[in-house]
């Protein structure tokens, strides 16, 4: 069979063909045989071979998949992934996606409880803890087309793990940390759901995020412009602490 891999230098961009002769392969194994056999200048990077570890992360026919996962099949247009700044071939740098955790705070804080969590506890974040931070969601998040500073899917699924673990002390640092380019930005679209290899709902985690917000105190300003509540609360000069004792 033939695939095409769109290949990146430094400089500019190609689509070459490859003649791939092995019988139903994956995807790396296709290009550990290009590599080995056809073309040693081949850039891209695995490592588990058993999706695992999230590294061979790219795009075949314009979707997101793990090359150690996809069968190949004659004709597959391989491309890295969208969203984030190329370094060679298939390779792209991930320092900007992982960023966006940092903006986030999607992390457990140093002064979280050490309290019992119960199995119904656990499970509220049990699937977001599977994330394998390939990259795929980010990728698949049309609104970096119009907004390059957006949160996006990776960091707010991972903000989520963390607001809902009954042992996390610092949900309105975190929540505060999110409003801005944050859940408000997502248009809901999907595009981010069937794309992650471990079933993680990153539109769905938003979601949560969105009511949480709404427990808290905080709200979608977009809504803000009609609301007057006397301190500001839903403009744009709002910092996020809600008064509730103007109300
Ligand atoms: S649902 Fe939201 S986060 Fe997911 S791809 Fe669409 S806009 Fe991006
Ligand atoms: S949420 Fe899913 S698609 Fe996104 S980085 Fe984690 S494993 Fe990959
Ligand atoms: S090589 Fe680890 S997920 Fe594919």
């Amino acid at each position: 069979m033939f695939i095409n891999i769109k290949r990146f230098d430094t400089k500019e961009s190609s689509v070459v063909s490859y003649e791939v002769d092995l019988v139903n392969p994956t995807l790396l194994e296709g290009l550990n045989y290009i590599k080995s056999k056809l073309d040693a200048s081949l850039s891209y990077q695995a490592g588990c071979r058993s999706g695992v570890c999230g590294s061979c992360s790219m795009r075949v026919n314009g979707t997101e998949e793990l090359a150690c996962a996809y069968k190949l099949n004659d004709g597959d247009l391989i491309e890295p992934l969208k969203n984030l700044p190329v370094l060679r071939d298939l390779i792209v740098d991930m320092d900007k996606m992982m960023s966006y955790n940092l903006k986030a705070v999607a992390w457990s804080s140093e002064n979280s409880e050490n309290i019992l969590v119960t199995q119904d506890n656990a499970e509220k974040n049990e699937l977001q803890s599977d994330c394998i931070l390939c990259g795929a969601c980010f990728s698949a998040c049309p609104v970096y087309e119009v907004n390059d500073a957006f949160i996006g899917p990776f960091a707010l699924t991972r903000s989520w793990r963390y607001m809902s673990d009954v042992r996390e002390q610092d949900k309105q640092e975190k929540m505060q940390a999110i409003q801005s380019n944050g859940i408000w930005d997502c248009t809901l679209c999907s595009e981010c759901v069937p794309v992650c290899p471990q079933g993680i709902a990153p539109k769905q985690d938003i979601s949560m995020l969105r009511a949480k917000a709404g427990i808290m105190g905080f709200m979608d300003p977009s809504f803000g412009g009609g609301m007057d509540f006397g301190g500001g609360f839903g403009s744009p000069s709002f910092d996020g602490t809600p008064d509730f004792n103007s109300f």
